[in-house]
């Protein structure tokens, strides 16, 4: 599975990249404005950093402007990929754009049947917003699964992008069901790293070794 970093911030995004393990960036506006950026320059700045597909979002609501505002984001660097909205003119403009060869993140994604009209469109990846739904009430991981048996059932190629995850259990979750990819806030990537055992398991070890009075090199 694909690991995306969630965040605008450069600092942040350097520090995961140095892990070798950080396979692409989403941002949205709202990491665009946390960032307190230029969003064409962090755009283009976070491109050089990370070589994968870093999402860059547009924020007109109608088609010819998401169009235009798609088209300028995608000349910042070739790793833009479009962030559109699962609109009825989100998908319009998804369709031009992926016809154009432009790469477009179809986000705010709800349901399976919304999903479904995204590969339809042509959406290199479609975003499903786990934690958004778990905060109403529902289940989130059911609709990665059910969006990755809609799609193996008809061939779709739209890449799954688990997003809006909160614990390292939604990523255990997005793997076992089949995600290709999941955006991970930096806080979460690093507990990706974290086991008691490993921790007390290093310290036992260490605390062994000294006893024997010896070093490797
Ligand atoms: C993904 O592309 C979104 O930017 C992100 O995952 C949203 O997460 P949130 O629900 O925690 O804001």
């Amino acid at each position: 599975m694909q690991l995306f970093i969630d965040s605008a911030d450069v600092a942040e995004l350097r520090a995961a990249a140095a892990s070798g393990l950080i396979d692409g960036v989403t941002t949205n506006p709202s990491l665009i404005a946390k960032s307190g950026r230029n969003m064409k320059e962090a755009i283009a700045e976070i491109c050089s950093i990370i070589p994968g597909p870093v999402s860059a979002e547009a924020v007109a609501t109608d088609v010819e402007g998401m169009l235009n505002e798609g088209r300028y984001l995608a000349r910042i660097a070739s790793n833009v990929v479009v962030k559109l909205p699962l609109t009825e003119n989100g998908l319009r403009a998804c369709r031009t754009l992926s016809d154009e060869g432009i790469k477009v993140n179809v986000t705010l994604c709800f349901s399976a049947v919304q999903a479904m009209l995204a590969a339809k469109a042509g959406a290199y990846f479609i975003s499903p917003f786990i934690g958004r739904l778990d905060d109403k009430g529902e289940d989130g991981m059911e609709l990665i699964h059910d969006i990755r048996q809609v799609y193996d059932n008809y061939g779709f190629g739209t890449n799954v992008l688990a997003a809006s995850i909160r614990t390292p259990e939604h990523v255990k979750q997005c793997a076992l069901a089949g995600a290709d990819c999941a955006t991970l806030p930096p806080k979460i990537f690093a507990q990706l790293y974290k086991h008691e055992l490993t921790d007390s398991g290093v310290a036992a070890f260490l605390k062994d070794w000294a006893s024997t009075g010896q070093s490797i090199l």
